[in-house]
């Protein structure tokens, strides 16, 4: 594999000291490199995350902690592109029962409406726990006197509390990605309690939607006891946690500019002339994940085929998943699973020449997505349930011509923004196929005041202003509490 823009890291003198703004993510916001020389450098992960995080990390001497994604990888800090990063490392034995047992066949499912079945193991909780007290003690060595630490996502629900315990002084923020479950789900975790207490160790726990927020102030009352007032929550040390939904977005002014960039426009163009220039072109792009809905989704599309509503060859599908935790046995019988399907459809219903699907197991970089994004008549997003669903907005920031029709699940929480929608039900696939006909046949007029009101929300609400938003929250939080701490390490 050629690097598309790897760097190399230094290390030793450049590793960080003790920084004003940590950020504490299960990965590391690079993946690592082979150079055709056997070098080893370091390529920005695409994620949002990141971009968000970049300028405020830089103006404020900060530091990102995470797993370089390989087993006994024992890498010194060391500094990337003007960042400083800080590896943890895990075993193999840490990625089975850390990463991907208790956070990825455990929680996933149960914080995604148990739409795969959750499994309970205690050896996967105890990797949980070690795993987050390497985590927290790496932040608690890495944070200056009195700094800020932000915490991601359901894989360090336990950071918070072993960080405070630690390090009292700090100001620490928390924020779930993903969506948080409705109590009655929750409660089935042997380990409710502790994962709670986790999070209290936050001055802020941040969510996508309201909904979930609330859910987390009402199971604290509950299960721990804690008085609460609607979203804040009293703690007998007299710490108040302030919990809130932040929706999470994306860099629009970047994905703007390239879809409006003529590389871009060219290779969209030539998209449809490799499909065979169909009248509609319909796209999904996701991580092979089974709360995506992609199975739901293609059983739809194939169903307008057979039953007339839609013919082969004027219409495509073209199905991007990117391949996601493929040793994990819930993503191994998906991908078969949608294997079996898209070959039933395309041996079914496709021609010679046009299949129904073009199904893509792979991931692209940014302007091939942009160019799919631009090519695509349709996007059809309709997760089973997801936290935000960021693709549904890159598709919208794409769309700076005014046109294409965004078929969105109501149960992502892209859909609290983007109402102008088709929205649908994705367990509903008599309704799932109407809402895609009538996307599909929708007036130039109807599909541009939509996306032209979605373009706006996309505009003013971008990731930049998410990060701003939270840490501005964190900050205010309890100042009188904070100023009087003394740091548990003294220089
Ligand atoms: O929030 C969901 C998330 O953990 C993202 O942070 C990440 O990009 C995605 O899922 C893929 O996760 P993994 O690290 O398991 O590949």
């Amino acid at each position: 594999m050629t690097p598309r823009s790897s760097r190399k890291s230094s290390a030793g003198n450049d590793a960080p000291r003790r920084a004003d703004l940590v950020i504490v993510a299960n990965r590391l916001p690079v993946d690592r490199v082979e150079a055709e020389d056997g070098s080893v450098g370091w390529r920005r992960s695409p994620g949002g995350l990141v971009t968000a995080i970049e300028p405020v990390m830089r103006q404020n001497d900060g530091a990102w902690i995470g797993w370089s994604g390989a087993a006994d990888d024992e890498l010194e800090p060391f500094v990337d592109d003007g960042l400083s990063l800080v590896p943890v490392t895990l075993s193999a034995a840490e990625i089975e029962d850390f990463y991907e047992g208790f956070s990825n066949a455990t929680l996933w499912p149960l914080y995604h409406d148990v739409v795969a079945k959750p499994a309970f193991h205690r050896e996967w909780w105890d990797a949980y726990v070690r795993v987050n007290r390497r985590f927290a003690e790496r932040a608690a060595e890495v944070a200056a006197d009195h700094a800020t630490v932000w915490v991601h996502d359901y894989q360090m629900q336990l950071v918070p509390a072993m960080l405070r315990e630690l390090r009292p002084d700090l100001r620490i923020g928390f924020f779930l990605h993903i969506p948080f479950p409705p109590t009655e789900l929750f409660q089935q975790l042997p380990w409710r309690r502790q994962l709670l207490e986790g999070l209290l160790g936050a001055d802020v726990v941040g969510f996508q939607r309201p909904g979930a927020s609330a859910n987390f102030v009402r199971l604290v009352r509950q299960r721990v006891g804690h008085k609460t007032h609607r979203d804040r929550i009293y703690l007998p040390d007299g710490r108040v946690v302030q919990a809130g939904s932040f929706p999470i977005s994306i860099d629009t002014a970047q994905l703007d500019e390239l879809a409006r960039s003529e590389a871009v426009a060219t290779r969209a163009k030539e998209i449809r002339e490799q499909l065979g220039d169909p009248r509609t072109v319909l796209l999904g792009v996701d991580r092979l994940d089974y709360t995506k809905g992609i199975f739901d989704r293609l059983r739809a599309f194939g169903e307008l085929l057979e039953d007339g509503d839609l013919t082969v060859g004027e219409t495509v599908f073209v199905q991007v998943a990117t391949p996601s935790r493929e040793r994990v046995e819930q993503y191994r019988v998906l991908r078969d699973e949608i294997d079996r399907l898209v070959g039933r459809l395309n041996g079914d219903l496709g021609e010679i020449g046009s299949p129904a699907v073009h199904y893509m197991h792979t991931s692209y970089p940014k302007d091939e997505m942009a160019a799919l994004f631009r090519a695509a008549d349709v996007m059809v997003v309709t997760p089973l349930r997801d936290g935000m669903n960021l693709v549904a907005k890159e598709y919208v920031a794409c769309r700076y011509d005014g046109d294409g029709a965004l078929v969105l699940s109501e149960f992502a929480g892209a859909a609290d923004e983007l109402r102008q929608a088709y929205m649908v039900n994705p367990y509903d696939i008599n309704g799932m196929k109407q809402t895609i006909l009538a996307a599909i046949h929708a007036s130039p007029k109807d599909r541009a005041r939509r996306m032209k009101a979605m373009r706006r929300t996309v505009r003013e609400h971008d990731v930049a202003d998410w990060a701003r938003q939270f840490l501005s929250v964190l900050a205010d939080a309890q100042p009188e509490h904070h100023k009087h701490l003394r740091p548990a390490t003294e220089d």
